[in-house]
């Protein structure tokens, strides 16, 4: 072969190899049910990976919906509230907003506060272990629970922040409907932009960064989630074997 033939084919080889270990890997199912007593409309976003099927979709009271996620792959989900179409048509959220006008999100995260579920699916190639955490570091807007199922490890349990921050937010934090009632509560990094509540600057490692009257709320609600950028101990879990996940909003309705 001539060196150009050669490299064509080296090249076909490895395609044909990345398209072997590509469909071989068995896709993650992510199971989405909406317990909560109104619809809602789960937001996708992908971090790192191939794209989801969707980015964004209604979920009814009580409905469920699946999403096959081909690991590797890193994102975030969350739920808008209270979304509606205005009279030129946009789709509005009052929170998890993505800015879009659509149902789709299209690579637009969800506005601030808003409870975040995040996982990192076989992010080391040798071990295959997903990692994956409800986040209220954005703030909260409705609680959520993360459950495998089939993986294996100590620390694959169930997630679940299934207390109400919206029913203890503090005034200065509050987030408030048309109605008046509080539907979401900002993180105190959002609503202040101060470096202890943020941990940047002097406070940008575990050792200054500690816990705020503010993160004691919202852990105190919800004490397996994290509440501030460093409360890793107890906020990470994680699932070799080849898990898959259910997610429920409002999981103690
Ligand atoms: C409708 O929603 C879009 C997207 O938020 C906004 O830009 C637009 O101003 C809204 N239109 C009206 C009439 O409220
Ligand atoms: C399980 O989680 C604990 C803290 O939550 C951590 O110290 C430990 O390293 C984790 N174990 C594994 C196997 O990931």
């Amino acid at each position: 072969m001539t060196p150009a033939t050669h490299s064509a084919a080296s090249l076909l080889l490895s395609l044909a190899l990345v398209f072997i270990i590509f469909h071989g890997a068995k896709a993650t199912v992510i199971t989405f049910t909406n317990n909560c007593p109104t619809t809602i409309w789960p937001g996708l976003l992908t971090g790192a990976g191939s794209p989801l099927s969707t980015t964004g979709f209604e979920l009814a009271a009580q409905a469920t919906a699946k999403v096959a996620i081909p690991p590797p792959f890193s994102g975030r989900f969350w739920a808008r509230t209270e979304c509606y179409w205005n009279s030129t048509g946009q789709f509005n959220c009052p929170t998890g907003d993505c800015g879009t006008g659509q149902v789709s999100c299209n690579g637009a995260g969800g506005n601030p506060p808003v409870s975040l579920v995040e996982f990192t699916l076989a992010a080391d190639p040798t071990t295959g272990n997903d990692f994956y955490d409800v986040s209220l570091v954005d703030g909260f807007n409705l609680p959520v629970s993360v459950a495998p199922s089939g993986g294996t490890g100590r620390n694959c349990t169930t997630s679940s922040c299934h207390g109400n921050v919206n029913a203890v937010c503090p005034a200065e934090l509050a987030v408030k409907g048309a109605d008046g009632s509080v539907i979401a509560c900002m993180s105190a990094c959002d609503a202040f932009h101060l470096p202890q509540y943020c941990c940047t600057g002097i406070y940008a490692s575990p050792a200054t960064c500690r816990p705020s009257t503010y993160s004691q709320i919202f852990k105190g609600q919800c004490p397996q989630a994290y509440s501030y950028a460093y409360d890793d101990t107890t906020s990470t879990f994680s699932c070799g074997g080849g898990a898959n996940y259910a997610i429920v909003f409002c999981p103690s309705n």
